[in-house]
């Protein structure tokens, strides 16, 4: 085979690879879940380790040749269990939800119940939604946040002892308080079920210093491997010191429930690497660093937008995101805000607030955070600035509102996006992104 790079193989994919770079370049990633990794992560998750197979787990694996590919494993194992402190971490989920599921082969027989945050209250769809496999195959039980954003903890407790669970989930994929992890282990105990803390957004912050561990309460934890934490996607379940008292096995039930009797087949061995990498990175205390600016950049962007007249769901963030609550500016609006900030270089997703009057597909909020803009050495004095800019696009969109009927609705958002495409302010505050941009480069 000739030896060619990218644009002489497939110029066409190579261009599109480009034009996503200058997309980035100039613009502001402001999606909670995202991140910019580093160069070395991206070498390893673009080695010839993808070519290998190694079905197993290091030292059995059904095919020859993987000497090395054990090594690269068992480093990723090692690291990670020391940068959780954790005694055992499988390290082959392809991404969160299979680990999550996962969690559930290993852990419950179908028609158990499961607690979890409800969508629209933040939680993940894997957490028990009805839309999900996790809510069809188990018995849903989904517990909520109070008016204030906050966890109603009281009502989890008797939720739980009402339902006697079997496993309850505490995370969520838009939270911005910090989880109360001791209480959860409390009431997890209390009812005799598993707790399963999902960090998959937080995971980050917690290397880092920046958010309290669920080690000491969880009998299991998962995650992603590329939110703040700041690696290649991918996922790690782990089982703590409190879950191997309640169950020795459980290590092992979990090995079986990703391979073989689960939803996976071979790992992804260069995804391996790259999560090897990230992890070494965020033993640094450059990394420590990094986790903490993140939640001080939120914490004064959330400032910036409540002076700008904005109302955020808690009043404010303990972690790396933020809920703009846009029930002040009609139901449904969140689509219109996505947009008109994706038009001015800003990238943030539309989300739904606690108690939202529309729906998950038209919802009344939208969720921002800092883990890849602080990634750029972004710091205090930018949030302020982003913060006035956000708002500006707020305001300057504020006027549209959702249509009752899908008809309405399809032609109106048709004629919102021709408007928006030419709107002055829009234009404006992306050139001004822009310029900015410049002087905070990507890491690659
Ligand atoms: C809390 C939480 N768990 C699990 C997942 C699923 O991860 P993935 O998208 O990698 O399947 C997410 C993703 O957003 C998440 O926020």
């Amino acid at each position: 085979m000739e030896k060619r790079n990218l644009k002489q193989q497939d110029p066409e994919i190579a261009e599109l690879v480009e034009a996503e770079l200058q997309r980035r370049k100039f613009g502001l990633e402001m999606i909670p879940s995202e991140n910019h990794t580093s160069p070395a992560v991206l070498e390893a998750l673009g080695s010839i380790l993808t070519d290998k197979y190694s079905e197993g787990y290091p030292g059995k694996r059904y095919y020859a040749g993987n000497e090395f590919i054990d090594k690269v494993e068992n480093l990723a194992r090692d690291r990670a269990k020391k940068a959780f402190g954790v005694p055992y971490v499988n390290v082959q989920p392809y991404s969160g939800s299979p680990a999550n599921f996962a969690v559930y082969l290993a852990t419950l027989t179908p028609g158990d119940p499961v607690m979890g945050l409800n969508l629209p209250d933040g939680g993940h769809l894997t957490h028990g939604w009805k839309a999900n496999i996790s809510g069809t195959l188990y018995k849903r039980v989904p517990y909520f946040v109070k008016e204030d954003g906050y966890l109603d903890l009281e009502e989890i407790r008797q939720i739980a002892l009402q339902h006697k669970p079997k496993l309850i989930w505490v995370g969520a994929t838009a939270y911005v308080r910090e989880f109360p992890f001791k209480e959860f282990g409390a009431i997890a105990d209390e009812v005799g079920a598993y707790l399963v803390a999902d960090i998959a957004h937080i995971a980050g912050l917690v290397i880092a210093g920046a958010h309290k561990s669920p080690v000491p309460f969880a009998h299991i934890i998962t995650t992603t491997t590329h939110k703040t934490l700041r690696g290649p996607r991918g996922a790690l379940i782990m089982v703590t010191e409190k879950g191997l008292k309640k169950d020795p096995e459980l290590a092992e039930k979990i090995d079986k429930a990703v391979f073989p009797s689960g939803v996976q087949g071979g790992p992804h061995n260069h995804q391996t690497a790259a999560i090897a990498v990230a992890l070494k990175e965020a033993m640094t205390p450059e990394f420590a660093e990094y986790g903490k600016q993140i939640v001080k950049n939120a914490q004064v962007l959330a400032e910036s937008l409540k002076a700008e007249g904005l109302q955020l769901v808690s009043g404010g963030t303990d972690n790396h995101m933020l809920l703009v609550d846009l029930t002040p500016f009609g139901r449904g609006t969140g689509v219109f805000v996505q947009d008109a900030l994706d038009q001015a270089g800003i990238t943030i997703n539309k989300n739904t607030i606690p108690k939202d009057p529309s729906s998950p597909f038209y919802p009344s909020g939208i969720r921002i955070g800092t883990p890849a803009i602080t990634t750029r050495g972004m710091k205090e004095k930018e949030m302020k600035i982003i913060g006035k800019w956000i708002a500006e696009v707020i305001f300057e969109v504020k006027h549209y509102q959702l249509p009752e009927t899908k008809e309405e609705r399809i032609k109106y958002i048709k004629q919102f996006k021709k408007e928006i495409a030419v709107n002055p302010k829009l234009k404006e505050v992306k050139g001004k992104v822009a310029e900015l941009c410049k002087d905070f480069p990507l890491p690659y």
